[in-house]
């Protein structure tokens, strides 16, 4: 898709349809049918659409009224979802190319990039594996009505650089387990690195046997895919700080349970548990991009959690990098024991402020439904930076308690701590347990769950995979201050 300013005036804009959002509480409106708001046949209530040929005096083919609500109430999170609805509108209409017209009370960059990033992120679909489909593309964004300069060229760029890695995520959380193993994520993360200059390593099982990385290799040890633990560094020539960023992300390409095994309702979906690792490659091909005056380091422990005869069992007794032994209560609470390993070698690295992103629990759906990311803190300053960086990049997170009273529940007759916390609080004592290996480190930990797929699609995002939490994740790098 092509994303471009443009500078001509509104009625000569070339376009296949021109977007007008529509506020319901405007009398005058900058354009577009009176007689129709008049009638009450569209007023501009949120979310609506109205599609309009042939306009006399306006040289688009299409006028596409876009409802915005109440003019005070429209916020670039609003915007954003507008612009997916209306790119997804005029693709499934087989129209190409528009151009947004935004009024000059909304026209400042944080709106301009709400548009580029809503359509952008409108235009994914998870089809790649669909034959015979016509793919309708969308060819051309402009935007106008916003102040020609050079700061909403640079808007434009970033937003763009943000849902394009978003979608990046997105398109690998969509690969089946039986393409995207853990080497095949390595290889991914290798080609990534590639093509924008970041370092890159991989420890295979033999380096993290010698490490000691016995939780994740407990895990590994069922399935017939190798683990690997991907590092991707990227790098300031100019850091404003001494903080050394971790990011964290949960690779496991298919969670079956393990011996501890799942129902087979609903386990498809579990190919998705690699959210939190893509999340994190997406956020570092933007870091690449848009060089923050951080150093960034992402960490994705991979692997597979399958049942078989080498696969490990309940009660089995791991030690973890840290020294920990953890009793392994329930083989389907995976996630936190490889974990716990990539953030002891995080720190071994040298990160000094650490972040991990992980579909942990089904507990955070219930706590928090699938609206909010679950955000875990053992730290106040890290926990305000992250939702600050949050709000402004528009994911939604709610923070969720960490006190050290959970900590019983973890506890293990036969080992340091139990991979699970009994039957309530479910999310938070998976963030308990991780907090053991974060250790001093001030750390936040983000259960997205219930945000890393959207199982019914909206009309501005499609079905399937969100690359929640991508834009945070960038968003904190680039504010970094110390
Ligand atoms: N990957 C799952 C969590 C999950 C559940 C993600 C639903 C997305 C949707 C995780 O590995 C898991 O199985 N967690 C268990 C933990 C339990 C055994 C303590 C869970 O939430 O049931
Ligand atoms: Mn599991
Ligand atoms: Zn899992």
């Amino acid at each position: 898709m092509q994303i471009t300013l443009e500078r001509k005036p509104l009625d000569q804009v070339d376009a296949g349809a021109l977007i007008v959002p529509v506020f319901e509480d405007v009398k005058e409106q900058r354009f577009g049918a009176p007689d129709l708001l008049e009638s009450g046949e569209f007023v501009g209530k949120s979310h609506d659409l109205l599609l309009l040929h042939n306009v006399p005096g306006i040289a688009a083919k299409r006028v596409l009224l876009a409802g915005a609500g109440k003019s005070v109430e429209f916020r670039p999170a609003e915007c954003r979802k507008l612009a997916g609805e209306a790119l997804r509108f005029l693709k499934a209409r087989s129209v190409k190319t528009a151009c947004w017209a935004l009024g000059s009370e909304h026209a400042s960059a944080d709106f301009a990039e709400a548009v580029v990033e809503g359509a952008v992120l409108g235009d994914f679909e998870p089809d790649r594996y669909k034959t015979g489909n016509d793919k309708k593309s969308f060819d051309g964004l402009s935007l106008t009505g916003f102040p020609v300069g050079t700061s909403l060229d640079d808007s434009i760029a970033r937003a763009r650089i943000l849902a394009e890695s978003q979608n990046y995520a997105r398109a690998l959380v969509n690969e089946p387990a039986n393409h995207l193993t853990p080497a095949k994520v390595a290889e991914a993360a290798q080609a990534l690195a590639a093509e924008f200059g970041l370092e890159y390593e991989v420890l295979d099982r033999a380096r993290m046997e010698q490490l000691g990385m016995g939780a994740l290799l407990g895990v590994a040890q069922g399935s017939a895919e190798p683990p690997c633990l991907i590092v991707i560094g990227y790098k300031t020539a100019r850091p404003a700080s001494s903080a050394h960023l971790g990011l964290v992300g949960k690779g496991v390409t298919f969670d079956s349970g393990g011996i501890s095994i799942k129902p087979a309702d609903g386990m498809e979906k579990m190919k998705y548990d690699m959210a939190g690792g893509a999340a994190v490659l997406g956020a570092m091909r933007a870091i690449a991009q848009l060089k923050p005056a951080v150093r960034v380091t992402a960490l994705i422990p991979c692997v597979e959690n399958m049942p078989g005869s080498r696969a490990q069992r309940p009660g089995d007794i791991v030690k973890a990098m840290s020294g920990k032994t953890v009793e392994v209560i329930n083989t389907d609470a995976e996630g936190r024991l490889i974990l716990a390993d990539a953030l002891t070698y995080a720190r071994k690295l040298g990160c000094t402020h650490l972040v991990d992103a992980a579909t942990l629990t089904g507990a955070v759906v219930v706590a928090l439904g699938h609206l909010n990311v679950g955000l875990f803190a053992n730290n106040d300053a890290m926990r305000e930076r992250v939702l600050r960086a949050a709000a402004a990049a528009g994911d939604r997170m709610w923070p969720m308690p960490i006190e050290d009273d959970y900590k019983e529940y973890l506890k293990s007759a036969f080992a340091d701590i139990s991979n699970v916390g009994g039957r309530w609080g479910g999310a938070i004592t998976a963030a308990m347990f991780l907090k053991e290996f974060a250790e001093d480190s001030p750390w936040v930990h983000l259960d997205i769950a219930g945000t890393a797929w959207l199982d019914d699609g909206k009309p501005f995002l499609a079905k399937g995979p969100t690359g929640v939490p991508v834009r945070t994740l960038v968003r904190l790098a680039l504010d970094w201050q110390d």
